[in-house]
């Protein structure tokens, strides 16, 4: 794979998965975006990579019109993006008895609106160009729900569905969309899951702590990007094979997800 000269932006690059895609796609000869909150660990991974030219942007995708409004106004400044990876994103592990209604729109405001003002921000200058890749990651819970994650699935379910339908509109530009669905992945994603007041939860899960090794997921993530597949699923165990099984034995499936406190 040869990224020489190309432009990748990845939010949420201050950790875990977008942390790891910035180091494989400098390893490639890219030139990165990195966007987070973190300003200083964004400059850490930075720092960090293989190559020059990379480059700190700053963004709360909480604040989805701040997002929109700031980026529309930079991007001619900021050369040709080739590859747009929506990346950043909160989970949750809360039940919907005992949540408070604000960790809905928390969920929905980071991991969908930010997601659809980033891309509506950077897709027209690819458009004009008739090149580049929108790929956003969703999650195996974009696919199948288990318990605790109300919040989380829906606003994963809904970024599968904008996918879907932003393909089928640009594919006569020449774009390429991409939705990632990752099952279990060791990251921080488990500390940083929203509890039911909307903050952290800041504690460790089996699932997670045994998930794919991150450079594993994201070494087959850049196979996906590169060979412009549509749609993976990258996992490992249960959490790889969930969507399949929900999809051929839907009934199975879900009297299992009421037994299971899947975490
Ligand atoms: N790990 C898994 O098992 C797994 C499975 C399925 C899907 N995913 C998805 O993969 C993506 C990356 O997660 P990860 O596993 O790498 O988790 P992580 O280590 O917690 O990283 C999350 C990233 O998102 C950024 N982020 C969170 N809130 C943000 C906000 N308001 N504005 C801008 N950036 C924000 C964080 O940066 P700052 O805190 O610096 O803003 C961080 O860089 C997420 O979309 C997640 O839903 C992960």
């Amino acid at each position: 794979m040869d990224y020489n000269n190309k432009t990748v932006w990845i939010t949420g690059a201050s950790s875990g998965i977008g942390e790891e895609l910035a180091k494989q796609f400098a390893e490639q000869g890219a030139k990165v975006i990195l966007s987070a909150r973190n300003i200083d660990k964004l400059n850490q991974v930075k720092d960090e990579l293989k190559g020059e030219g990379h480059r700190v942007i700053p963004l709360d995708l909480s604040k989805p019109e701040t997002v929109l409004q700031d980026v529309s106004a930079q991007i001619d400044s900021l050369g040709p993006i080739d590859i747009l990876i929506n990346n950043g994103g909160v989970s949750q592990r809360s039940l919907f008895l005992e949540n408070d209604f604000k960790v809905y729109r928390q969920l929905m405001e980071v991991n969908y609106f930010g997601l659809i003002a980033l891309t509506k921000a950077v897709l027209p200058s690819m458009v004009a160009r008739k090149s580049g890749s929108v790929v956003a990651i969703s999650s195996v819970a974009g696919k199948v729900g288990s318990k605790f994650r109300t919040g989380y699935s829906g606003s994963k379910y809904a970024v599968v569905g904008f996918m879907d339908c932003l393909r089928a509109e640009v594919a006569q530009h020449n774009i390429h969309c991409l939705t990632i669905c990752p099952g279990s992945i060791k990251t921080a994603i488990a500390h940083n899951s929203l509890n039911g007041q909307g903050e952290a939860q800041n504690k460790p899960e089996p699932s997670i702590e045994n998930g794919m090794n991150v450079n594993v997921a994201a070494s087959k993530m850049l196979t996906a990007i590169y060979n412009k597949k549509d749609e993976v699923v990258i996992g490992q165990g249960l959490s790889g094979w969930a969507p399949f099984i929900k999809r051929f034995f839907p009934s199975l499936f879900n009297r299992l997800t009421a037994k299971v406190e899947y975490k």
